[in-house]
């Protein structure tokens, strides 16, 4: 991507997508010289068009520290960067998003630091989050804020600016009360969020948790996904769960370079009868760990063969600074040597280990290859590399054995679930799907495939935004509650 044009320091926008980060990150080349590169994600295709067609901005983190960006328009929309300093990337992104909040809640799979210091920069830079938002906000606009790194904006916003519609969606799970409770800064956290005119969850067990979690510790009425404020407005908690570009996934798989790749992929692995495959971010919450025991005690056990099955397992890197992220990637690394180093034969290592990321058309090769994909976090707000997988399985073959906590299995009900803390069951289902027969294959992944072509993330952002203006036209109507719950 070309160097940006720059537009006006500020814009008025009729719709805004607040996220951590931009979609296009700012990458320094080793010769000093910089670009602008697409980030990952589904989320800038689902909401192109509509922000397209509403004058759409998007204001973010550009993915670097220091440099200040003036705002600048990429294809139709205008991108504000908010600047986060080397200090600021260590506490506000690092610590109190990552090793906090991030661990807090995925069911303190790691255990959650509670830095004062990072709170005050998580504070700080919300506030900024905030202030661009209410300075590049057209009169009456919507604004769509994302995610865990900006629970506070919504409230900051409303205080800058009344006149706006404010919608908050939280990517990650929302945890139970008795979880959420040990934060020091609960109660802010959940007032931050009640700026919002609608918070969205991925499950609706996460939006009852929310509303419970506000009468218990804000005080306020609530009853069913309604929260009544003091001040006559309401706010909202319901779930959408979110999806994927399903057509374009699909599009790429049935390509001929993919199918190429594909068939490539799989010479290059020595032709095995059966290909699993693991594809994440490398993340304590993924359960890498454990789904490559379950499948090397699979090869010890005799069930499987290293001349027939292989494992590719793609980790991507990530929060690479942060202590458990950086002691995991060790983990992993000496297991799968010890794995390889006991179990693999010439030129047929059991497992197949790539830390790296890979772009669109790799990793609809890689699913294109693979018989069964293997998912299998500890706690997942969502898993859209589930919903990739099936997108790519046109033929209506292959397996997935998914986690029964990603959120993904809330929807994906004819994948193969496990329990990724029992391995024993792991290794027992993993082979119920390497065994299945092709009609039981293709009659679990037509029925996936029906639900993630119906309910793909174009379906998501519109049920979402509907939503918000839907309320907004009843706002007017509201009554209090029948009764206090
Ligand atoms: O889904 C959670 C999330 O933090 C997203 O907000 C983000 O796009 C993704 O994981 C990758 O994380 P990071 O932005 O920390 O690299």
């Amino acid at each position: 991507m070309s160097e940006p044009s720059s537009t006006s320091t500020t814009v008025a926008a009729d719709l805004l997508v607040v996220a951590n980060r931009l979609p296009v990150d700012r990458v320094v080349n080793d010769d000093g010289s910089t670009e602008w590169r697409a980030s990952p994600g589904g989320l800038v295709s689902a909401l192109a068009p509509v922000m397209r067609k509403n004058e759409g901005a998007w204001i973010g983190w550009p993915g670097d520290t220091g440099t200040e960006v003036e705002p600048f328009e990429n294809d139709g929309i205008a991108l504000v960067p908010v600047a986060l300093s080397d200090q600021e990337y260590a506490e506000f992104y690092e610590g109190f998003s990552n090793d906090t909040l991030w661990p807090l809640y995925h069911d303190l799979v790691a255990k959650p630091s509670f830095r004062r210091e990072w709170w005050d920069s998580y504070v700080t830079v919300n506030q900024r989050f905030a202030d661009a938002a209410a300075a590049n906000a057209a009169e009456g606009a919507t604004v769509w804020v994302q995610d865990y790194q900006l629970q506070l904006v919504p409230q900051m916003l409303r205080e800058l600016r009344p006149d706006l519609r404010i919608g908050f969606y939280l990517h990650i799970p929302f945890p139970p009360a008795e979880l959420f409770s040990q934060l020091p800064w609960r109660r802010q956290v959940l007032e931050g969020l009640l700026g919002a005119d609608l918070v969205g969850f991925q499950l609706s067990g996460a939006a009852q948790n929310f509303v419970r979690l506000v009468r218990q510790r804000v005080g306020h009425k609530t009853h069913r996904d309604t929260v009544y404020l003091p001040d006559g407005r309401v706010v909202r908690a319901r779930a959408f769960p979110i999806s994927i570009d399903t057509e374009g996934f699909e599009e790429l798989a049935r390509s001929e370079p993919v199918e190429t790749r594909a068939a490539e992929i799989r010479r290059e692995l020595g032709n095995p009868s059966t290909v699993f495959l693991g594809i994440d971010r490398l993340d304590y919450t993924k359960g890498i760990y454990a789904r490559l025991r379950a499948f090397s005690e699979l090869i010890a056990d005799g069930e499987l063969d290293v001349e027939d099955a292989v494992f590719v397992q793609v980790a991507t890197p990530s929060r690479e600074r942060v202590d458990q992220y950086r002691r995991l990637r060790d983990d992993i690394d000496r297991l799968v040597g010890r794995i390889n180093g006991d179990l693999g034969r010439i030129g047929r290592p059991a497992i197949s280990y790539l830390h790296s990321s890979f772009p669109r058309e790799e990793m609809a090769a890689l699913y294109r290859a693979a018989d069964v994909m293997v998912v299998t976090p500890f706690r997942d707000g969502m898993n859209l590399v589930a919903k990739e997988y099936v997108a790519c399985r046109f033929h209506e073959d292959g397996a997935l054995v998914l986690s029964e906590f990603a959120g993904a299995a809330d929807e994906l009900r004819q994948a193969y679930l496990v329990n990724p803390y029992d391995i024993n069951g792991m290794k027992a289902t993993m082979m119920q799907a390497h065994r299945a027969e092709p009609k039981e294959l293709s009659k679990r992944m037509r029925a996936m495939r029906k639900t993630v072509t119906e309910n793909d993330v174009a379906h998501w952002a519109s049920t979402f935004l509907d939503s918000l203006a839907l309320d907004r036209d009843a706002h007017d109507k509201q009554t209090r509650p029948p009764h206090e719950s």
